[in-house]
């Protein structure tokens, strides 16, 4: 089917105690493996292109194979910016066909991030498409674990989520809830009480970052306290490096790219599919599909009333 948006999907997600899984790829066969998977397991599904996966691959050669490949599959995919930290990113990544947004303004001040983060929510708007705004900070583990004091300094607190949601008009909101970005070992465990407290105050739905580091029974039990997004990355680039490596340190003469690319991929799909399943997304296609169809017929049949 015809990309769609992440706004039905996601507040159908957070009405409906489950939470999509938005994953991140940087070639071909990663975007083809979370389509295959989400197909398989009869789950919406999110592809993210980030800024550095744009300066990869390039934004217009993206959009169109997730297009392409979202048009084979029966369930909704969406083509979502991820991370767009450079105004022009975000201008790009829509001229270009993406079907979401995200602003990451969380390097601003809070008056700087909410003043650039309405400015392009308004642009979006205009174009259809919605915008993921960030609230706090989730900070970057790259360089290895945090400590409690530093993931700490970092948390989104209600009150600046209920603010800024109000100020700005994002869609959704990703918030610090004690995760972070590019963690190769799943050991965090998330802030439950702060995304209860989030959540009650905030009308929109929630997202989750830096997922790859969070132990799998925190990410349920954050689920059923309402984070409706869940970021993988660096899941998947394991899924897809390890199942490369093995391939090639144990056939040393294998030179034929189709060999260890579908080996990789095979992975990154059985990855995603396992994610998936966590979220309580599987078997959730139609009941958005249902959603996506009404509204685009009312849409069309301006102003009428809802047909069922
Ligand atoms: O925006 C992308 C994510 O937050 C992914 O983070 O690499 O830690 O899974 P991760
Ligand atoms: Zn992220």
């Amino acid at each position: 089917m015809p990309l769609v948006t992440s706004k039905e999907m996601l507040v159908y997600a957070r009405e409906n105690g489950f939470a999509v899984g938005a994953f991140n790829a940087y070639n071909m066969e990663m975007v083809q493996a979370i389509i295959e998977a989400a197909e398989e397991e009869n789950a919406p599904v999110i592809v993210q292109i980030s800024e550095g996966a744009i300066a990869y691959g390039g934004e217009k050669s993206f959009a169109a194979l997730i297009k392409v490949l979202a048009e084979e599959v029966t369930v909704p995919v969406v083509c979502h910016l991820d991370h767009g930290v450079n105004f022009f990113t975000v201008i790009k990544a829509l001229k270009a066909g993406f079907t979401s947004l995200m602003f990451d303004g969380s390097s601003l001040t809070f008056e700087e991030n909410i003043e650039k983060t309405k400015k392009i929510a308004e642009i979006a708007h205009a174009a259809g498409i919605p915008l993921e705004g960030e609230i706090g900070k989730i900070p970057d583990a790259a360089k290895g674990p945090l400590s409690p004091e530093e993931v700490k300094k970092y948390l989104t607190t209600p009150e600046e989520a209920l603010e800024f949601y109000e100020k700005t008009g994002v869609d959704s909101l990703a918030i610090s809830v004690g995760s972070a970005h590019r963690m190769k070992v799943q050991s965090v465990q998330l802030d439950i009480d702060r995304i209860v407290r989030i959540k009650e105050k905030v009308k929109i739905p929630l997202v989750l970052h830096g997922a790859s580091g969070v132990m799998d029974e925190s990410l349920v039990q954050a689920v059923k306290a309402g984070i409706s997004k869940v970021n993988f990355a660096t899941e998947l680039n394991k899924a897809f490096t390890y199942a490369l490596r093995k391939e090639l340190s144990n056939n040393p003469d294998l030179v034929d790219v189709r060999k260890y690319g579908a080996t990789a991929r095979e992975n990154v799909k059985k990855t995603v599919k396992e994610k998936i399943q966590l979220l309580n997304a599987t078997n959730k296609a139609p009941d958005i599909l249902k959603i996506i169809n009404k509204r685009s017929f009312t849409r069309e049949n301006k102003g009428g009333a809802t047909i069922e």
